[in-house]
């Protein structure tokens, strides 16, 4: 089960973190990858480490939030590989404020990097899919999509990430004619550039002893099982589903 040999898959925001290590897990079950993210070095880097695993990779340059790089990018995608048929929206971003605080400029960042995005890269590549009546969408949510927090203030962050868990099911009864799936997973906190700084802080490691019933943040790697099971041909009844890899945390 889940060998992902002959399949195709693009994952976006593949330079570091998550990204980075769903994109090794695909190729361990066998599938060519291709990643994307605007640090081109990063990425060139991850493809050599990939490409070690006898399976192709190709690294490409792209601002999701650009619609227009997002389009070529398609374009050269299915120009290259014939095909795709699996698609990880994982790049993401944020800036953190209250809704007491926030500035226009914040808001509108947040939401152009988490959702606006997701919607330009979906777009593009179930375009190529519905060609071949057969894809897998996966979006990487977030739990901040399905409750609020009291930890930090990130009043766009939910909001753009409560839209992606929306987008999905929005996505998944629209494109089952297509044999499509489209399903998100919501993670909780890893530690990754985008959390690092504050994961580390005694505060917050005491919040999540408290918050999170497994008591620790999620590990490099643990991500991959969920992406990989919704990734899979096994996995051709689910669709629409809403997925927590969180550590309990929006169990209780
Ligand atoms: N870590 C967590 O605890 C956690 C929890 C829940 C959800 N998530 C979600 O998981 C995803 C990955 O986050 P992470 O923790 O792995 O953070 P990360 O290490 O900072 O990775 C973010 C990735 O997104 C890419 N990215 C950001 N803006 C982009 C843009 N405009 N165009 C293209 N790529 C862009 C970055 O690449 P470049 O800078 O090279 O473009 C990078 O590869 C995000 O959607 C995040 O919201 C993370």
């Amino acid at each position: 089960m889940f060998n992902l040999k002959g399949r195709n898959v693009v994952v976006s925001g593949a330079s570091s973190g998550l990204g980075a290590q769903m994109a090794k897990g695909f190729a361990k079950q066998g599938a060519d990858v291709v990643i994307l993210a605007r640090r081109l070095e990063k990425l060139e880097a991850l493809a050599k480490e990939i490409k070690s695993m006898n399976v192709e990779c190709i690294a490409l340059k792209c601002d999701v939030t650009d619609s227009a790089q997002v389009t070529q990018a398609a374009l050269e995608i299915e120009k290259k590989c014939g095909k795709v048929d699996i698609l990880v929206n994982c790049a993401g971003s944020a800036e953190n404020a209250g809704v007491i605080d926030m500035t226009d400029e914040q808001w509108d960042f947040t939401i152009k990097t988490d959702l606006t995005s997701v919607f330009f890269v979906t777009r593009a590549f179930a375009n190529i899919m519905k060609k071949n009546n057969y894809g897998r969408i996966i979006n990487i949510a977030s739990m901040y999509g399905l409750v609020g927090n009291t930890a930090i203030d990130t009043v766009a962050y939910h909001s753009s990430k409560g839209g992606v868990v929306n987008f999905t099911r929005a996505v998944a009864a629209e494109l089952a004619k297509y044999k499509i799936t489209c399903n998100a997973i919501c993670p909780g906190y890893f530690e990754t550039e985008l959390t690092r700084d504050v994961l580390r802080t005694e505060s917050f490691k005491k919040y999540i002893e408290q918050t999170v019933p497994l008591k620790r943040h999620g590990n490099e790697g643990e991500l991959n099982a969920a992406a990989i099971f919704l990734a899979s041909d096994e996995a051709s009844y689910v669709t629409g589903a809403i997925l927590p890899v969180d550590g309990g945390y929006t169990a209780v």
